[in-house]
């Protein structure tokens, strides 16, 4: 995989070059773009390129539904720097528009997604987006795990090369991958089935694996702990992923009863009308001694329900893993959409934590394989 800074100096300089970003951000009830994160990371490429001379036609998807547009992420990239909208994708006014750019001018067209052959790996669709450059960088990492035409179909078409974000989302999480010791990864999520070929992988190369989050459910379930009004997935861990030595489960959990007073019991505490919310702080204590300890840590998932308001132990692991940091030796790599909001509530910055994946699916699925379709697509 070649990065664009491998392109020797001058040679983007009037060259167009279609950026495959993934700006797929959520929404506030406004309308507006709720979260930037995306923006402020696929920038960084878009920047470099348009100082070098580039003419950047940036390209993503937004949303599930086809009717969705992209404008609004344009009003709020336009807090980075000059864009221009463009509602059209390989149409007359696509064409037109990209022919008619300036050096280091920047276009977002519309919302891939609006085609039906985004989603088909289409051959015509690849060579029409192919048309309209010279140049195809990817630094779209979270939907790198889609074979979409514009992932997979565009790069087979054009010299390409990966963008900044691309970069290190692979570097950081091939480290990931093969892990310093001490190691600990801490993995949440609603599934367990999702997260289930994840954790076996965890479990044999890193020390220790923590469940929290509706996952913990299913492992206290299996351990034979009632779980009352708790989430609890279709499919049960098995038997050897609950007795593996290396896994930790919570030894405490706060629950909510239906008439939605909160309490930290004990696992085997849990009442049939009580639907556990979050970790308790014996789990953090717990987890204390082997954040302290740690030379890496990957982490996946809020350890409770933090659109409800659970987020006070997800900081307090937060706050538990910024002190390690400070103290130097320790490789941290977060993702996970719903992580990465619990985290900016919980006030912690980024720089303070370590790596921020811009990755859900996609980071769970590089994890597991080592490789995405959109990464193998530049190769
Ligand atoms: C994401 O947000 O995880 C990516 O943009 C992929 O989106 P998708 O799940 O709709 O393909």
């Amino acid at each position: 995989m070649r990065c664009i800074d491998e392109i020797p100096a001058g040679e983007l300089k009037g060259k167009r070059v279609l950026v495959r970003s993934d700006f797929n951000v959520p929404m506030g009830a406004d309308g507006e773009v709720a979260d930037i994160f995306r923006l402020r990371r696929g920038w960084e490429t878009i920047q470099y390129l348009s100082k070098h001379g580039a003419r950047t036609i940036v390209i993503s998807h937004i949303g599930r539904k086809p009717e969705e547009s992209i404008e609004p992420v344009v009003r709020a990239l336009k807090k980075f720097g000059a864009i221009v909208y463009i509602p059209d994708i390989v149409g007359p006014a696509a064409k037109g528009a990209t022919r008619a750019m300036h050096d280091g001018e920047i276009l977002l067209l519309e919302n891939l997604r609006r085609d039906p052959r985004e989603k088909k790996n289409d051959a015509t669709f690849a060579h029409e987006l192919a048309n309209l450059a010279d140049i195809y960088v990817s630094d779209a990492f979270a939907v790198a795990h889609r074979e979409d035409t514009s992932i997979v179909g565009v790069p087979k078409l054009l010299p390409s090369y990966a963008g900044f974000l691309m970069r290190d989302e692979v570097a950081q999480l091939t480290a990931a991958l093969h892990p310093k010791h001490p190691s600990l990864a801490i993995v949440g999520g609603a599934k367990f089935e999702t997260k289930d070929p994840v954790i076996r992988s965890f479990l044999e190369v890193y020390d220790h694996v923590c469940v929290v989050g509706a996952i913990a459910n299913d492992c206290l379930k299996g351990k034979g702990f009632p779980v009352g009004r708790s989430r609890i997935s279709e499919h049960a861990p098995a038997r050897e992923v609950c007795e593996n030595p290396r896994l930790i489960i919570p030894t405490d959990v706060t629950t909510e009863s239906s008439l939605k007073q909160a309490f930290v019991k004990k696992p085997q505490d849990v009442l049939p009308d009580d639907k556990i919310v979050d970790i308790g702080p014996d789990t953090v204590a717990t987890l204390a001694p082997y954040i302290a300890e740690a030379k890496f840590i990957t982490w996946n998932g809020p350890t409770g329900i933090f659109e409800e308001g659970y987020i006070s132990y997800t900081s307090a692991i937060a706050e538990l893993i910024a002190k390690r940091v400070e103290k130097g030796g320790l490789h941290c790599v977060i993702g996970g959409g719903d992580t990465i909001a619990a985290l900016k509530e919980s006030g912690i910055p980024e720089e303070k934590l370590g790596f921020f994946s811009t990755g859900g699916g996609a980071m769970l699925e590089f994890l597991l394989k080592g490789t995405l379709p959109g990464i193998e697509a530049l190769n």
